[in-house]
């Protein structure tokens, strides 16, 4: 099947200053792939690439078989949406105003996919909790009708339990519509429960990539690669066990 996403070679970062390096990366219909790693890996800069946001240095980046567009909209309009770590949600607004600014038509998937928004349409979006900010966050970009979804750290501030509620709505977009979808991720396990595949940045590289089961079914060498440890030994890595336990929770 063609690739919705193709990232080829990539080096981007920002004032000439490379963060990330020689990335490649693909993405087929209704696959979920978790792009993992530390603070500062390259992680939003790779999905500020792949969304057009920031132009690479290095490298090719074709969504839906052609070279994206330089004008942002033009590639959001064409189905290539990014969900940013800010959650780009108005709090003077009401979660149905929120919903329906872009798009007046409706608000299509979201409330199929985020049933629980709908008792809360017309609460403002300021009194709403994290998780509810998150779901109507990630429901705003369901209203334009994504074929690829770019999702920045979905777990911002929230508790695991919050980021659980919300992972079968991503599998459920991946596999009912056919969306392909690059999850962010800062708790590994959660991420990798639901991907079909996943990348572990480390220093903008690519420290390890594999089937996300393979992933699960050796957290050893994830957590290495996570850490940038993954020729050494546990000794003097300045990782304890502590952070090791926090990132796979
Ligand atoms: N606007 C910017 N200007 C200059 N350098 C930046 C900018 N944004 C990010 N960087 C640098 O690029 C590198 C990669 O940052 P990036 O935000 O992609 O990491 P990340 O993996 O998303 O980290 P985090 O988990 O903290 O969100 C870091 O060294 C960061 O300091
Ligand atoms: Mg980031």
């Amino acid at each position: 099947m063609t690739d919705v996403l193709s990232l080829r070679g990539i080096t981007a970062g920002y004032a000439g200053v490379p963060a990330v390096r020689g990335l490649e990366l693909t993405l087929a219909p209704g696959e979920i792939l978790a792009l993992l790693g530390p603070n500062g890996a390259g992680k939003t800069t790779t999905l500020l690439t792949a969304a057009g946001a920031i132009q690479p240095m290095h490298g090719t980046v074709t969504a839906f078989g052609r070279p994206l567009h330089r004008r942002l909209e033009r590639n959001a309009r064409a189905g290539l949406i990014l969900v940013p770590d800010t959650r780009g949600v108005f709090h003077a607004l009401t979660v149905r105003e929120n919903l329906t600014l872009r798009r007046r038509s409706g608000t299509g998937r979201a409330l199929e996919l985020f049933p629980a928004l709908e008792a809360l349409m017309g609460r403002r979006c300021g009194l709403l909790s994290g998780g509810e900010q998150q779901m109507l966050a990630i429901a705003k970009a369901l209203v334009c009708e994504p074929r690829v979804l770019l999702i920045d750290e979905m777990s911002m501030g929230l508790a695991p339990i919050a980021v659980q509620a919300l992972l079968p709505a991503i599998r459920s977009l991946a596999d009912r519509y056919g969306v392909g979808v690059v999850l962010v991720e800062q708790h590994i396990d959660l991420a990798l429960s639901i991907a079909d595949r996943a990348i572990v940045l480390h220093h903008g590289r690519v420290a390890l990539t594999g089937p996300a089961a393979d992933l699960r079914a050796d957290r050893h060498a994830v957590t290495e690669a996570y850490f940038g440890t993954r020729t050494g030994t546990d000794a003097g890595t300045g990782t304890d066990t502590a952070t090791r336990r926090h990132v796979w929770n």
